[in-house]
C-alpha cells in the first residue's frame, strides 16, 4: 500500500475515534449498561471506510472542521447500529464482530437492540448540532442520511437481504439488493463530506456520488468473497456465514474469479471519475483500490 494513502488513513482512523468517543455519552453515565453497550460496538475498531469516505470528499474544497466530524460520527454511528442488528439472531446471526463478541453476546439482546436503536438516534441528534454552516445545508445532510439508512437504503437492502434467504435472485436484483444494504451509506458518506464544505460544489457532489455507487457495490461484492475466503481471525467475523445461512451472493451467483474481476472493473469505474477532480483524486484512487485488495 502507497505510504501517504496508509498516513492518510492511520490519521483518519484517529480521528474517527477521538470524534466517536467525544459524542457518545460517557460509560458512567445512566443508563450506563446501554452506553457501555453503545461505546463496546462503535469504539475500538472497524476499518472506518465511511469516515475516511467523509474526509477525502470534505477534502475536495474547504471544509468547516465541526460539520466534517459531525458527519463523521454519524455515518460510523449508523453503521454501528447497522452491524449491532446485523449480529442478531433473528438476522444473520453472528458471535463475532471487530474481532470480538459481538454486541448481542456481550450484553444480551435486548441491550444490543436498544444500543442500535439509540446510536441510530444519536447519529442524527449529532449531525443537527450548531455549526457554521447554513441551516439549509444542514437539513441537506440530515435528508441525505435518513434516505440512505431507512427503508429506501440501508433497512431496505436488509429486509431485501432476509428475504432472499434460499433464493437465487439475477444478478440486477443481487446488485439492487447490494446497493440499498451496502451502498446507500457509503454514498451518503461522500455526500456528508461535500456538504461539510463551505460551498459546496454540486458537480464534484455528483461525481463523487458516482464514484461512491461503483465503490459500493464493489465494497460488498468483495464482502461476498472475503467470507467465503478469509480466515475468522483475520476478518473478525465468522468466515462462511453466508453460506451457513443460504444467503444469495456474488460468490454464489457467479463464483469467485467472475466476482473478484467484477469488484476490479467497478473500482476502475470509480476511479475513471476521480481522475480530474481538482483536489484529493489520489486519495480516492488509493481508496478505491484498498477496497478492492483489502483482505479484512
Ligand atoms: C461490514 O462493513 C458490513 C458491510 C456493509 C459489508 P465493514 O467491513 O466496513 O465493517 P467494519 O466497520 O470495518 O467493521
Ligand atoms: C451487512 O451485510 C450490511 C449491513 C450491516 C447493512 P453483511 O451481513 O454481509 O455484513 P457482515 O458480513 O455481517 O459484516
Ligand atoms: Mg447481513
Ligand atoms: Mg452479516
Ligand atoms: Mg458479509
Amino acid at each position: 500500500m502507497n505510504t501517504s494513502f496508509s498516513q492518510w488513513q492511520n490519521r483518519v482512523q484517529a480521528q474517527a475515534e477521538l470524534v466517536l468517543n467525544h459524542f457518545l455519552p460517557p460509560d458512567t453515565q445512566s443508563p450506563e449498561l446501554l452506553h457501555q453497550a453503545m461505546r463496546y460496538a462503535t469504539l475500538g475498531g472497524g476499518k472506518r471506510l465511511r469516515a475516511m469516505l467523509v474526509v477525502a470528499a470534505a477534502e475536495t474544497a474547504a471544509f468547516n472542521q465541526t460539520a466534517l466530524s459531525q458527519a463523521i460520527a454519524a455515518v460510523e454511528m449508523i453503521h454501528a447500529y447497522s452491524l449491532i442488528h446485523d449480529d442478531l439472531p433473528c438476522m444473520d446471526d453472528d458471535d463475532l464482530r471487530r474481532g470480538k463478541p459481538s454486541c448481542h453476546k456481550a450484553f444480551g439482546e435486548a441491550q444490543a437492540l436498544l444500543a442500535g436503536d439509540a446510536l441510530q438516534t444519536l447519529a442524527f441528534a449529532v449531525l443537527s448540532q450548531e455549526n457554521d454552516l447554513p441551516p439549509q445545508q444542514r437539513l441537506r445532510s440530515l435528508h441525505t442520511l435518513a434516505t440512505a439508512s431507512g427503508s429506501l437504503g440501508m433497512v431496505g437492502g436488509q429486509s431485501i437481504d432476509l428475504s432472499a434467504v434460499g433464493h437465487f435472485p439475477d444478478l440486477s436484483s443481487l446488485e439492487n439488493m447490494h446497493r440499498l444494504k451496502t451502498g446507500a451509506l457509503i454514498c451518503a458518506s461522500v455526500k456528508l463530506g461535500v456538504l461539510a464544505c463551505y460551498s459546496p460544489d454540486e458537480t464534484i457532489l455528483c461525481q463523487l456520488d458516482c464514484y461512491a455507487k461503483n465503490l459500493g457495490l464493489a465494497f460488498q461484492v468483495v464482502d461476498d468473497i472475503l467470507d467465503t475466503q478469509a480466515d475468522s481471525a483475520v476478518l473478525g467475523k465468522t468466515a462462511g456465514k453466508d453460506a451457513q445461512n443460504n444467503k444469495p451472493t456474488f460468490v454464489s451467483l457467479m463464483g469467485i474469479e467472475k466476482a473478484q474481476n467484477y469488484a476490479n472493473d467497478l473500482c476502475e469505474q470509480a476511479i475513471a471519475l476521480v481522475q480530474d477532480l481538482p483536489r484529493n483524486s489520489e486519495i480516492l484512487t488509493a481508496m478505491a483500490r484498498f477496497v478492492c485488495q483489502r483482505h479484512c
